[in-house]
């Protein structure tokens, strides 16, 4: 986060971070996990990436690899998803003390395909976020509406709710480890994306309920990403609108060439 003074207004301005994260959801193996994060290191070495983020979320098997060939360079790593106990009895999961073991400090939580596929819930993802932030890690926190509830004009009520259930018992202070992504599930790999519009509107609303609850110092710092269809060709309009700080990218970030493009849109 940079701070800076505005002359003319005579106040202090905080300047969230843009971000272009990568989840690869269950995609690549190890070797194809490290040759996409080396080429992605490479083709932005150079690039000056002021105030902006690049991060990959690979499977867990691909993790270690891939944070060793990240250290060092301008990606950041993340995982997909993370149980919020520390140890014990939960065959198939994995905790916050184990992914920073590996060198892993970020951690996507409440992504639509976890609430669909894997029962996750609120209260749940609660939990993990609580576990999350008690081993310092960032989180970012998905959340979005169906297209039944697009349709019936419900989004705004259920992204309320899903924010509010999974976020707002937090203290203020937490919230510099939060990173939200608003991903309509519609446009979920389906190669149908929200309008710049349809995005700006729900994440000025988003930065709204959170203000409303946190005062304006919290939503101005807080990176509000869209996933959803996000590729070279709408990424530029999509991160043109102000309340979009960047992208959560599913299918174009598997491809170098696609998830170069994307982060030079931003
Ligand atoms: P697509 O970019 O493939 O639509 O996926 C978005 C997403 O779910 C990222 O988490």
């Amino acid at each position: 986060m940079i701070k800076f003074v505005d002359k003319t207004e005579h106040k202090t301005i905080n300047m969230r971070a843009k971000i272009v994260a990568g989840n690869w959801k269950m995609n690549n193996d190890l070797d194809e996990s490290k040759s996409l994060v080396k080429k992605i290191a490479k083709s932005i070495k150079k690039q000056p990436l002021e105030n902006t983020r690049v991060i990959v979320a690979p499977t867990y098997v691909s993790l270690q690899k891939v944070a060793s060939k990240a250290k060092g360079t301008k990606v950041e790593v993340a995982a997909q998803n993370m149980h919020f106990e520390k140890s014990g009895a939960f065959t198939g999961e994995i905790s916050a003390t184990m992914l920073k073991s590996v060198g892993v400090h970020i951690v996507i939580l409440g992504h639509s395909e976890r609430r669909e596929y894997f029962g996750e819930t609120d209260a749940l993802l609660a939990k993990k976020v609580d576990a999350a932030l008690a081993n310092k890690m960032e989180i970012i926190f998905c959340f979005g509406e169906v297209l039944a509830d697009r349709k019936a004009g419900n989004h705004f009520k259920v992204v309320e709710s899903q924010i509010k259930n999974g976020l707002f018992h937090l203290e203020a202070g937490a919230w510099k480890n939060i990173i939200l992504a608003y991903e309509p599930v519609w446009a979920i790999g389906t190669g149908e994306t929200a309008s710049p519009e349809q995005a700006q509107e729900m994440h000025a609303f988003i930065r709204k309920i959170v203000a409303d609850k946190y005062g304006n110092d919290v939503a101005e710092n807080v990176s509000v990403l869209y996933g959803g269809s996000v590729k070279p060709s709408n990424a530029r309009e999509i991160f043109s609108k102000p309340d979009v700080d960047g992208g959560l990218i599913g299918g174009a970030a598997l491809n170098i060439d696609d998830f170069k493009a994307i982060i030079e849109a931003i």
